[in-house]
């Protein structure tokens, strides 16, 4: 799998990269296949681009044609303070005219959560097999990672990392705050995609940028976002404090 390692000074420039990168996969994809499939993180990393998108900065997004999915949510109400949802709707959902029946929320307040989870799978096309040649089903996933190397809601060593059927499924137990039940979509759900980006900022996700950085081929269940593999391969925004602890094997590109 290839990787792109990109460093900036900080969180708003890497920001400002991932909006130019997805800029430019939504206008292909809208000339190609009449709409963009974007699946979005989660966390507090992706607010200052949420927050970018929603002004000047985004125009230029083909909003109308823009799909919107979720990797992964809290087990809440999606008005929350904890809803991943609330805080895209907050930051930019609301702000742009993207379709409300394209803006697809995993809904946190179902019971039990194993309903939401095949609810929200059921709106997804079926996994393609890892011997199959169907299309991926996403254009950019976009994913953060966690102090530990969770990514979307797939914690270190949980059951879901092993769920090779479902492209979506519960977790009941959260390995980092908040500690709330979680719906997540799988590894084989993330991999799905023609791009997949992880946005990182901040010194605390150093460890675990080296423990990815340097796992073998297939990646570990110790470090969940090693797992994601997919075969276009995937583009890494760090700001510089998350990238200081990276071995200097790791070939960077660095943007002042
Ligand atoms: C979530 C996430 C999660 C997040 C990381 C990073 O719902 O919590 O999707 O995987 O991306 O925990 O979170 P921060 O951006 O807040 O550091």
């Amino acid at each position: 799998m290839s990787r792109t390692v990109d460093v900036y000074p900080d969180l708003a420039t890497a920001s400002g990269a991932l909006a130019d990168d997805l800029e430019a996969r939504a206008t292909e994809a809208v000339a190609a296949r009449g709409r963009f499939r974007w699946v979005i993180s989660g966390g507090s990393t992706p607010l200052p681009l949420y927050r970018l998108l929603a002004g000047r900065r985004g125009r230029r997004i083909p909003w109308e044609s823009t799909e919107v999915f979720f990797a992964d949510e809290r087990c809440v109400p999606p008005h929350h303070p904890d809803s991943n949802f609330g805080s895209a709707w907050a930051t930019l959902l609301a702000k742009v005219p993207v379709r409300r029946r394209w803006i697809h929320r995993m809904r946190g307040e179902l019971r039990p959560a194993s309903r939401a989870a095949s609810d929200y799978a059921r709106r997804l096309e079926p996994l393609p097999s890892p011997t199959g040649t169907a299309p991926p089903r996403f254009d950019l996933v976009h994913l953060g990672i966690g102090p530990d190397g969770h990514t979307a809601s797939l914690f270190p060593n949980a059951a879901a990392l092993t769920e090779l059927r479902r492209a979506v499924v519960a977790v009941p137990r959260a390995g980092q705050p908040p500690y709330v039940p979680r719906l997540t979509m799988t590894v084989g759900a993330l991999e799905s995609s023609r791009a997949v980006a992880f946005l990182v900022s901040g010194r605390d996700k150093g460890r675990a940028l080296r423990a990815i950085f340097g796992s073998r081929v297939r990646g570990t269940p110790n470090w969940p976002a090693s797992l994601v593999r997919p075969v276009v391969g995937v583009r890494w925004l760090l700001d510089d404090e998350a990238a200081e602890a990276l071995p200097d094997s790791v070939v960077r590109n660095v943007h002042p």
